[in-house]
C-alpha cells in the first residue's frame, strides 16, 4: 500500500490518502493535547503505545460484533484504516462519575451509575464540544434517527466488552467516548480507542491511568499507558 497525501492533521493523529480510495493511513504522533488543544506536549513513545492499544482495541470490539474500521498495523505508528464518512459527534458513556459530568452537574467524583449515562457531543474544538441531543443531530442533519440508535447501540456493545476486558486486568472503564462514521453506507467505529480517549482507574487503589494525568498535571502519562497496555495484553 501507498502511502500519499496528508489528509488531515489533528491534535494527535494525522491521516494520509493512499493509492486505494477506500483505505486511509492513521499516525499516531506522540503529541498529546487537553482542554481542546489549550495544553499540549510532545511525549516520547506515545504514538507507539496507543498505536498498538487501539489496534489491539479495535480487534476485540470486532470480534465482539462491533463494525470498526480497523484494518492491519503498518507500523510502529500507522494503522491501515478503512476510509469512513464521519458523523461530527463524540458518544460518551460513564459508568463512574468524572470529568466534566462532575463539573456541569455538581456531583462528586467517583459515584457508580446506574444505568451507565450517554451523551452526545458535537465535534466543535472552538466552542469546546458543547453536548447537544438526538434533536439536534437530526436537525442539522449530521446523521439520521437509524444511524443516531445505531451509535447509541454500538456505543453501549463497546462498554459491554471493554468494561468486562478491563475488570478482567484489574481496571475500571469510567468513561470514554467514540466516533462513528459511514462505510458503504454502515455505521461503523472510527477514530481510536486509547487512554486519551477514556478515563482508567485502578480497581483497587483507584489510581487514575489515564490522559487525566496529562489534564492534571500527574506526570507519568506513558507509563500509565503502557502499564494498562501490559496489564490487558496489548503486545508493545
Ligand atoms: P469529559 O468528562 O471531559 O466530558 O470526557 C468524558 C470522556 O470522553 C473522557 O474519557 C474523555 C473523553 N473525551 C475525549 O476524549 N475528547 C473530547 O473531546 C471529550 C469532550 C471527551
Ligand atoms: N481531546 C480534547 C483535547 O485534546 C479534550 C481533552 O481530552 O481534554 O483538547
Amino acid at each position: 500500500m501507498q502511502k500519499k497525501d496528508e489528509l488531515y492533521a489533528g491534535k494527535a493523529k494525522s491521516v494520509y490518502a493512499t493509492d486505494d480510495p477506500d483505505r486511509l493511513i492513521l499516525l499516531f504522533r506522540d503529541d498529546t493535547s487537553a482542554f481542546d488543544g489549550e495544553k499540549v506536549a510532545q511525549l516520547e513513545h506515545k504514538g507507539m503505545v496507543n498505536n498498538k492499544f487501539n489496534a489491539f482495541i479495535m480487534q476485540k470490539l470486532e470480534a465482539g460484533g462491533v463494525p470498526t474500521h480497523f484494518d492491519s498495523l503498518l507500523s510502529e505508528q500507522e494503522s491501515v484504516v478503512k476510509r469512513l464518512d464521519m458523523i461530527p459527534v463524540e458518544c460518551v458513556v460513564r459508568n463512574i462519575s468524572a470529568g466534566s459530568l462532575c463539573r456541569r452537574l455538581g456531583v462528586p467524583e467517583g459515584k457508580d451509575l446506574d444505568p451507565p449515562t450517554f451523551e452526545f457531543f458535537l465535534k466543535d474544538d472552538e466552542r469546546h464540544d458543547p453536548m447537544v441531543n438526538e434533536y439536534h443531530i437530526r436537525a442539522f442533519g449530521w446523521a439520521s434517527e437509524d444511524e443516531v440508535e445505531q451509535m447509541k447501540a454500538l456505543t453501549f456493545k463497546v462498554n459491554d466488552i471493554l468494561k468486562q476486558l478491563f475488570l478482567d486486568a484489574g481496571l475500571l472503564l469510567v468513561d470514554y467516548k467514540l466516533e462513528f462514521g459511514r462505510f458503504k453506507g454502515k455505521v461503523t467505529l472510527g477514530d481510536e480507542f486509547t487512554p486519551d480517549g477514556c478515563r482508567l482507574w485502578d480497581a483497587a487503589t483507584r489510581d487514575k491511568l489515564d490522559k487525566d494525568r496529562f489534564r492534571q498535571g500527574l506526570g507519568g502519562v506513558v507509563e500509565a499507558y503502557e502499564a494498562v497496555a501490559r496489564r490487558i495484553g496489548v503486545p508493545l
